[in-house]
């Protein structure tokens, strides 16, 4: 039976009492990137019965193989089937690109973040001493693309490793093959290394877009990467913990297997579990999922290109939009309010502040349009009608 993700209310949200619909009272939750539409049944019934059998206990490596393999399985979609052997169960994908920045950067080395970014991108090179040097994309008012030159400045300055985001958090780009290996291309020359984050590729909307995973690419772009993705964005499951970490070269996985347990072992037994499930079982409730939200994606953007002064590149992926209000700000409309503080007050809508995605935008703002349709028609009415009225 077709899941019925147009009828949660705002007051039912709200009183879930997750972060999304609590942490602004009052407003539309629009910030964090979760989604309004629970989980898959068959996730659900699994939870209940492994609660109802008491299989809390610890992971065991029967557990992490069978979780590694439903991934690299899954990953076949995308025509890529990592070993389960070089792969790692970590807690989150923000863990995987912590482990790569201290095991293998230079020491002290800068790491590359092309802007507009995941906002903690923008942090976490600070936890290691490292600079984070902010690459702004190419960005036409329609779409983004990599500064690749950009990207090769700050490793010729000596930055030792690029993180990339694909499909891309805040712009909604999936990336190109050619793109890819232009990045690949500089990379290389610069011996640097790369992040890959595609947490986002179980969140793909358009027919004719995919996610090509970066190892994919040619022998030298696995030879220098590492990629970290999860069952917890496109089954909207990450208060369960898991993600995983794939170790594109062998002879670095060799190399990190010994120091691999405290890394490996906070991962939730459960996420862990619930992941295979997602990966190898509701791939159906996946499709309706991204199904839904690419007509919520088309209604957003049909009726931002009715509202003057205000921007919005089309989302390929993700559900998220970076609007940009910078014509809107230029005539004074939100004084000296950013647009997503003028939105919260005047419209109460949560959304992101567009300077935590990057310093130059200021007159940006991040939403996530992954709730009920009903939602989303009225925060677009509450944001338009703040804007002009
Ligand atoms: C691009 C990106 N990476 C990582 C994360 C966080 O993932 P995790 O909770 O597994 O660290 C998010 C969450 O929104 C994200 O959008």
């Amino acid at each position: 039976m077709a899941n019925d993700f147009d009828s949660p209310t705002i007051d039912t949200l709200t009183s879930y009492a997750s972060q999304k619909w609590t942490k602004y009272p009052g407003t539309i939750g629009a910030w964090i990137a979760e989604m309004d539409f629970g989980i898959a049944n068959e996730v659900r019934d699994f939870i209940i019965a492994e609660a109802q059998r008491g299989t809390m206990g610890y992971l065991t490596d029967e557990d992490r193989s069978r979780s590694l393999t439903a991934t690299s399985r899954w990953l076949s979609r995308f025509g890529w089937e990592p070993e389960p052997e070089r792969m790692l169960l970590v807690p989150e994908v923000l863990e995987a690109m912590r482990q790569t920045i201290k095991h293998f950067t230079r020491p002290g080395s800068a790491v590359i973040i092309p802007t507009p970014a995941y906002m903690p991108f923008l942090t976490i090179p600070g936890e290691f001493g490292r600079e984070a040097i902010q690459v702004p994309a190419i960005h036409d008012g329609n779409t983004w693309h990599l500064d690749i030159a950009g990207i090769e400045r700050a490793f010729s300055a000596g930055a030792g490793l690029l993180v990339l985001c694909n499909p891309w958090n805040p712009t909604g780009r999936c990336l190109t093959r050619e793109e890819l290996e232009a990045v690949c291309a500089v990379v290389a020359k610069h011996d640097g290394y790369v992040f890959e984050d595609a947490v986002h590729a179980s969140l793909i909307l358009d027919d004719d877009a995919t996610y090509i995973p970066y190892a994919t690419i040619n022998d030298a772009a696995a030879a220098h990467s590492i990629t970290s993705v999860a069952a917890s964005k496109g089954w909207n499951i990450p208060g369960l913990k898991c993600a995983q970490m794939v170790f594109n070269n062998p002879s670095h996985w060799q190399r990190f297997k010994p120091i691999s347990y405290p890394v490996t072992e906070p991962t939730s037994t459960l996420g862990a579990r619930a992941a295979a499930v997602c990966y190898m079982e509701a791939q159906a409730w996946n499709d309706e999922v991204r199904a839904y939200l690419a007509s919520n994606r088309d209604l957003l953007e049909e009726r931002v290109v009715t509202w003057e002064g205000v921007e919005v590149a089309h989302a390929e992926g993700t559900y998220i939009s970076f609007l940009e209000f910078t014509d809107l700000a230029s005539s004074g409309r939100f004084g000296r309010r950013s647009p997503a503080t003028f939105i919260r007050e005047e419209a109460r809508v949560a959304l992101t502040e567009g300077l935590l995605s990057g310093r130059d935008y200021a007159t940006f703002a991040r939403l996530a349009f992954a709730t009920p349709r009903p939602i989303l028609t009225e925060l677009l009415d509450r944001i338009e009608s703040a804007l002009y009225r």
